[in-house]
């Protein structure tokens, strides 16, 4: 009987610390199509349009976007809105201590961010993809909103005319004899410019163009590795024809 007690216990110990340690929501998975030209431009026209007013990226240079494809003109042209040249650092366009008297906290630097945030939940493109989903309306909040993934964040929803205004919907759950709210869902209050499915695509295409600014060698690293795969495949056949044709009048 002591045996089977113990056992319980240390069942539910278990499934308390698994619950404890994911913290939060489930993560949605991120597209990551990173080496989608077409997905990747399109998230750097968000990136540009949006996340600079406040966020920096200060590993990255414009003319860096010609490695996605887009020519100097259109960088000059299109993506930089600041008197920032081509072959600067993409800087925000608000100092960081005006980041913090407004928004109460500092907006990080972007440049590494898809790979800073990866935790139990998944990695830091999913934590990224659901993060800039989960906006929702708090009127206790100084923005006027929250986050299912950040509670009490400083940023507000730079989105909310795309997505529209939603609600979030917690429930009270008791979990090994606490009182917890567990995160149940969206309630749309307003409609957005886009659907749904327009949204997610818009932030997919700015997550995968996060993850590729965090690493933008990276698709040149895996064309690479594909060719020192095919280079291997070809060069251990050679040597096993060779190798037959050595043996051959041997055996
Ligand atoms: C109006 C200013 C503003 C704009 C525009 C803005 N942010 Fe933020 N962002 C903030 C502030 C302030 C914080 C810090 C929040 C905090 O620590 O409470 C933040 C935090 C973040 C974080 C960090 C979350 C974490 O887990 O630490 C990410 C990621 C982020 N922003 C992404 C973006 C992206 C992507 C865009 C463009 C779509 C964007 N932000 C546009 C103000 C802004």
């Amino acid at each position: 009987m002591k045996k089977v007690i113990l056992g319980l216990s240390v069942a539910a110990g278990l499934s308390l610390s698994a619950f404890a340690n994911t913290g939060g929501p489930a993560w949605d998975k991120a597209p990551g199509h990173i080496t989608d030209q077409t997905s990747l431009q399109n998230g750097a026209r968000t990136f540009t349009t949006y996340c600079l007013n406040c966020h920096g990226a200060a590993y990255m240079r414009y003319n860096r976007l010609r490695d996605i494809g887009f020519t100097l003109d259109q960088i000059k042209n299109e993506l930089v809105k600041t008197d920032a040249k081509v072959g600067d650092t993409m800087t925000s366009a608000i100092s960081a201590s005006e980041g913090k008297a407004w928004f109460g906290n500092n907006p990080p630097d972007l440049s590494v961010i898809a790979r800073s945030r990866a935790g139990a939940n998944g990695t830091g493109a999913d934590y990224l993809y659901t993060y800039l989903r989960g906006f929702y309306r708090d009127s206790a909040s100084p923005t006027g909103w929250n986050n299912i993934v950040f509670p009490n964040v400083g940023m507000p929803h730079v989105f909310w005319e795309l997505q529209g205004s939603r609600k979030a919907v917690y429930e009270e759950e008791e979990v090994g004899g606490q009182k917890v709210h567990v995160f149940k869902g969206f309630e749309q209050l307003t409609p957005g410019t886009m659907t749904t499915e327009q949204y997610d695509q818009t932030v997919g295409d700015l997550v995968n163009y996060l993850q590729w600014m965090g690493e933008p060698v990276q698709t040149t690293r895996r064309n690479l590795g594909i060719w020192v795969l095919i280079f291997l495949a070809g060069f251990t056949f050679v040597t096993w024809r060779l190798n037959k044709a050595f043996w051959k009048d041997i055996k």
